[in-house]
């Protein structure tokens, strides 16, 4: 046998042994020990709220002068806040409710707060449900009537209720609970069998509560006029009393058109003091982002430079920090993702990888919260588009997926029905058209006069497939 036969029959032999690892050690080992770039990539996520937020003490102020006459058992206005996404409106409604509440608590004033997310709660039962659960969280409400819910919620506000319990928890400002949980139940764990007086949580009174609810994505609310009219007749009722009971509303909106739709007492009664925040501009979003990168990041991990493009990028497309913070938490993940090694930074580069991921995200994120109506709309028209071909223009131009919007109603008709869905008139359909429009999902144009007189022509503003994909998966989850 020759020497490499040997070889071969020795390697044979050895080969499981050698297979064997010596000292295994856990596979998650390595990760857990890998240097990063991030001290607390929890201060970079959007969820996060810093406690002092820049550029925005004129709104502050002006939310706190109002409400401060809570401290004195009088009810104040309503507030309407509404501006683009991420102008800071949740973030500074948080804050000041927080602070609030703490300031309250401290001086035994009877003062409480809810938050709530329509988004999650479309409907005023929902609302109230929500809200009635939160302030008495050992009592079941389920089956009940939308009447006796709103009874008990006045009777919270009046004091009489025999179960009151502190609902709004301080770390929701700072949002560690998921969207939509804005108000948690801490203090003192409510004793249902508790006597009518002996107060278990909260801040006991006989003249009653000043409660404020901040009503988030107002217009998600789908009843929003009984919802308001009921709210405004309960502040009649308490105010009958002899007490300083009321509740007030911070009602909250990113949609800009949405104040004009309503119904005009709904509106003076909801907009008795409105207040609209301006975009950031790319100076704002730098310190913004400066501020943010301090809490988040090791030192000397992010250039400069790149701060100010993520900033510029922000200011450009909409003047949002929420859209900021997220490109330089995903800039920051690309790189630490390279191993996050000494001389790893965060540069321009990574910044604009992350700007791709970024706008699919908040394409993909707006679609799938829109309601489903919108979303059978927008899904007809990526459905039409995909089996139109382009259209030559007689100035040789090549364009793609125009649509007749009377032929995406009638596609809309049909696959409502299919989904068995109301289906909705063409009045309401142009609203839709329009609001898709304003969230940049689709252009219109007016066709001019042709051979089908005037009509309006669209165009969708992303990709068909993938909007479709996207509607897809949220219609199959929702059946
Ligand atoms: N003035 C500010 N200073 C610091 N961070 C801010 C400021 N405004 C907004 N942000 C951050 O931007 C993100 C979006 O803000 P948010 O309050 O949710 O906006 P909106 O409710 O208007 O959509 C959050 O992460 C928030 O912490
Ligand atoms: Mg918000």
């Amino acid at each position: 046998m020759g020497n490499s036969a040997q070889q071969v029959l020795a390697s044979r032999t050895l080969a499981p042994r050698t297979l064997e690892p010596r000292n295994p050690g856990n596979i998650f080992a390595k990760e857990f020990s890998r240097d990063t770039i991030f001290l607390d990539r929890n201060m970079i996520t959007p969820h996060f709220t810093p406690r002092k937020l820049l550029f925005r003490d004129k709104y502050i102020g002006e939310i706190s002068g109002l409400l401060s006459s809570t401290l004195h058992g009088k009810k104040p206005d309503n507030i309407f806040i509404y501006g683009k996404v991420g102008t800071g409106k949740t973030s500074v409604a948080k804050l000041v409710m927080q602070q609030l509440l703490e300031f309250a608590s401290a001086k035994n004033i009877p003062i409480e707060g809810n938050y709530v997310n329509c988004r999650n709660h479309n409907s005023k039962y929902r609302i109230l449900s929500k809200i009635v659960k939160d302030f008495f969280p050992e009592e079941d409400f389920i089956g009940y009537s939308a009447a006796f819910i709103y009874e008990k919620l006045l009777e919270y506000a009046r004091g009489t209720g025999n179960n009151p319990h502190k609902t709004w928890d301080a770390r929701s400002v700072k949002g560690v609970p998921g969207p939509g949980s804005g108000s948690v139940g801490m203090g003192a764990k409510g004793n249902s069998s508790a006597a009518a007086g002996e107060w278990a949580g909260g801040i006991a009174t006989a003249a009653g509560r000043q409660v404020v609810l901040v009503l988030d994505e107002i217009d998600k609310v789908k009843d929003l006029d009984e919802l308001v009219y009921g709210l405004t007749r309960g502040n009649d009722e308490l105010g009958n009393g002899s007490g300083s009971a009321g509740i007030t509303i911070i009602g909250i909106s990113n949609n800009l058109l949405f104040k004009d739709r309503l119904d005009p007492r709904t509106k003076s009664s909801l907009c008795e003091h409105e207040m609209v925040f301006p975009p950031y501009n790319a100076q704002e979003l730098t310190d913004i982002l400066k501020q943010r990168a301090e809490l988040a990041f090791k030192p000397g991990t992010v250039e400069e430079s790149a701060i100010a493009l993520a900033a510029a990028i922000a200011a450009q497309e909409s003047g949002d920090a929420r859209t900021a913070v997220m490109l330089l938490l995903k800039a920051g993940e690309i790189a630490d993702r390279r191993g996050g090694m000494d001389g790893c930074m965060v540069t321009d580069r990574e910044v604009m990888k992350a700007k791709v991921q970024v706008e699919e995200e908040l394409v993909y994120s707006m679609i799938s919260t829109l309601p489903e109506q919108q979303q059978l709309v927008l899904y007809s028209i990526a459905t039409l588009s995909l089996n139109r071909k382009p259209v030559q223009k007689i100035t040789g131009e090549i364009e793609e997926g125009i649509l007749f919007s009377g032929e995406v109603y009638d596609e809309y008709c049909r696959i409502a029905k299919k989904h068995k869905e109301t289906v909705v008139s063409s009045r309401w359909y142009r609203e839709y058209i329009s609001e898709l429009e304003m969230y940049g999902l689709i252009y219109t144009t007016a066709s001019g006069k042709g051979i089908k007189g005037q009509t309006t022509l669209i165009k969708l503003g992303f990709e068909a497939e993938k909007i479709k994909g996207v509607i897809e998966r949220g219609l199959v989850e929702a059946h």
